[in-house]
């Protein structure tokens, strides 16, 4: 059966390899999952770089999340034919997986692959960061940095569809227009102009924001900090700058700023199989109604797996690359 897997920790182009795993028997309660379509997430390359949250025994294959069909079945309420993705870890960059029924959610076959390739983590990610820091009213004004990533235009399509308002940073600002089309209400540079163009706004508006999403770390984690509310909370759910959050002793004392994290596994693992459920209903119901999409750049066999990873650095790349594992070369 082929799979990408890894023999040793590091930079995924170095340590990633084309293998052949054994095929397992699927055992009571099990199922086989033929694995349509997994992405390529920067935690990702976290893990395969061995500095992210959980370290896999070696050797493993990666992939965090994926859409699949059931294709041979052990376990009554999943029946052959049955499209599912996996709210275990994946281990999606393969062509089959045997596992257990309980690890997978059932999903519509008729909403497009790609998107239900990526409904664990982005979507989830940012529906949960928008519900569970701060009460956020209609009209409530929630700030990010990386808002053309996979978790930002979720978080700008969320939230209007929750009638909240977005101010979104961005490293690059020709992106506007695409974004104030998912719904963005203002989108600015993520510099020093930017954050004056977003303070503007906010005074013109008579608000301040009521929540920031931070991704990045630094300088960037930093500018979102003037644009907060007193007593308002700041989540970090990522560090794509590497950049540590030095936090002036103001925001503290006279702002009363928060400072917390998001971890999507951590959500899953303590959260009841009630508010899963009722998560993936409420991200499946934006999805059919057209009102979630992350837009895909390209999809890969998992032999051009160099490919697919050289378009991860293209300066043309118009959005997440993806593995399609059941695809022949
Ligand atoms: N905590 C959680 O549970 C959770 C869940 C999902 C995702 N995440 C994290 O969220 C982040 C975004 O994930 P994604 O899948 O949405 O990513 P993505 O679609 O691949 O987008 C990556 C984003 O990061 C920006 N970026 C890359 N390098 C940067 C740098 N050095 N400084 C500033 N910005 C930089 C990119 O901006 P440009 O386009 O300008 O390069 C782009 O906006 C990642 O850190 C990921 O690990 C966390």
């Amino acid at each position: 059966m082929p799979a990408l897997v890894i023999r040793q920790f590091g930079a995924a182009a170095d340590v990633l390899e084309m293998d052949s795993a054994p095929m397992p028997k699927v055992g009571p309660g099990e199922v086989r999952v033929r694995i349509l379509a997994a992405p390529i997430n920067p935690a990702d390359l976290n893990w395969i770089e061995g500095t992210y949250g959980t370290r896999p025994k070696l050797p493993a294959t990666p992939g965090t999340e994926a859409v699949g069909e059931v294709i041979e079945s052990n376990a009554a309420p999943l029946s052959v034919g049955t499209r599912v993705i996996f709210l275990s870890y994946a281990h999606g960059w393969q062509t089959d997986r045997v596992v257990r029924a309980d690890e997978l959610l059932a999903v519509p076959g008729d909403l497009p692959v790609p998107d239900l390739a990526m409904l664990k983590v982005n979507p989830a990610t940012a529906w949960r960061m928008l519900h569970d820091f701060a009460p956020l009213s209609p009209g409530a004004v929630v700030v990010q940095n990386a808002a053309n990533s996979g978790v930002g235009r979720c978080v700008i399509q969320i939230a209007h569809a929750l009638g909240l308002r977005t101010i979104n940073m961005v490293r690059q600002v020709s992106l506007a227009d695409e974004l104030q089309a998912c719904g963005a209400d203002l989108v600015c540079g993520d510099d020093e102009a930017g954050k004056e163009a977003a303070l503007a706004y906010l005074r013109k508006q008579g608000v301040r924001a009521s929540l920031a999403l931070n991704a990045v770390g630094g300088e960037s984690a930093l500018r979102q900090l003037d644009l907060l509310e007193e007593g308002a909370t700041q989540v970090t759910y990522g560090a794509m700058g590497r950049r540590p959050l030095t936090i002036p002793n103001k925001f503290l004392i006279f702002r009363d700023i928060r400072f917390r994290g998001f971890w999507l596994t951590h959500w899953l693992a303590q959260a009841s199989s009630a508010e899963i459920a009722g998560t993936y209903d409420a991200l499946l119901e934006l999805l059919r109604r057209g009102r979630l999409h992350q837009p895909v750049d390209s999809l890969h066999p998992l032999p051009s797996f160099r490919e697919a990873l050289q378009r991860l650095h293209a300066a043309d790349r118009k959005g997440k690359i993806l593995f399609a594992p059941a695809t022949e070369k």
